[in-house]
């Protein structure tokens, strides 16, 4: 709940004003809870009519905002994942400009796809990168585009994002929905409060010179997509849906879908929650998707 990111979050400096490049699902999550938290806060969206747009950009379309937008930011968030060339939609428009902002710290939410697979195995920042499908290995150019910014950046690593409206609730309640399972298979995720609670963390903690380049937000307990849809299930007391095998159920899958499926790994979060000592909100999938249900009454 936004409530408990708020709770156990440090209030921003007066005069903060956080910038936001895609105000989707984290980013109107964090951006609720930075505003919460005294910030002044400004999110892009492709179309001014989405929920919370302040500002439009769309890198396809080439519509970009004036750049009054930077005037005062001390923030700076990147949710949107690369275009289909490999470049960063956002430095690939405003790299010039961002490099001419005294920002005090920006992040660039990335994915745990980078690492490509490591069979089930456990993975850490200090894990080597090998990404094996198109999306990851443009997602990593990203982030080493970032990097290249010599900008005071955070790159945050995630698994499955869900939360309140898309989660595994809504994936059991769908009509024909399945089980499908996969021998030894597991997933990580991170819930949205964590996702938001890491970044204000990560940002007081920066201030305070505490500034690891590369963070894994992760929660506890990879698992596999029976034990979370069971859970789901049970919580909304209505029949668990029928068990599939992946190799009958990849034969309807999107070949997006069946690259998920491919790579097996349990991502760390020990940076985060022993070295950087985040208090996850959810440290494991129930407790996530007990929220989830909460907010869905
Ligand atoms: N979903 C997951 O499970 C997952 C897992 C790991 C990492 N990630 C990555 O983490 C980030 C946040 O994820 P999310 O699930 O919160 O994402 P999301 O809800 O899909 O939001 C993505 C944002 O990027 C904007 N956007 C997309 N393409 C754009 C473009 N070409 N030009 C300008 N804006 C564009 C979208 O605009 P609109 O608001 O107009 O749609 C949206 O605001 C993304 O980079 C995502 O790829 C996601």
């Amino acid at each position: 709940m936004l409530e408990e990111v708020v709770k156990r979050s440090t209030c921003f400096p007066s005069n903060s004003k956080v910038l936001i490049f895609g105000g989707g699902f984290s980013g109107q999550h964090i951006a609720k809870a930075a505003r919460e938290l005294g910030a002044q806060v400004m999110c892009s969206r492709r179309t001014i009519q989405s929920e919370g747009a302040d500002f439009v950009f769309d890198s396809t379309d080439s519509v970009v905002p004036s750049s009054c937008i930077f005037e005062n930011v001390t923030h700076l968030i990147s949710c949107i994942p690369p275009s289909k060339n490999g470049l960063d939609p956002v430095l690939n428009t405003f790299g010039e400009e961002l490099k001419k902002i005294p920002l005090q710290w920006a992040g660039y939410l990335s994915t745990t796809g980078v690492y490509g697979d490591y069979k089930g195995e456990w993975v850490t920042e200090n894990n080597s990168t090998n990404p094996k499908q198109a999306r990851s290995i443009r997602r990593l150019s990203c982030e080493k585009a970032w990097e290249a910014m010599n900008i005071p950046l955070q790159i945050l690593r995630l698994p499955g994002i869900y939360g309140p409206g898309r989660s595994s609730l809504e994936a059991v309640k769908r009509k024909n929905s399945k089980m499908v399972f996969k021998s030894d298979q597991v997933f990580s995720r991170i819930h949205i409060d964590d996702i938001a609670g890491s970044i204000m963390h990560l940002i007081n903690l920066f201030s305070n010179n505490v500034r690891p380049k590369i963070i894994n937000l992760s929660d506890n307990l990879p698992a596999t997509n029976v034990e979370v849809m069971s859970y789901a299930a049970n919580l909304l007391k209505i029949p668990l849906p029928p068990l599939e095998s992946f190799e009958n159920a990849s034969k309807d899958m999107s070949p997006m879908a069946i690259s998920f499926w491919e790579e097996n790994r349990r991502i760390s979060n020990h940076v985060l929650t022993n070295d950087l000592k985040y208090d996850l909100i959810h440290p494991t999938y129930k407790s996530g998707l007990e929220d989830c249900l909460k907010l869905s009454k």
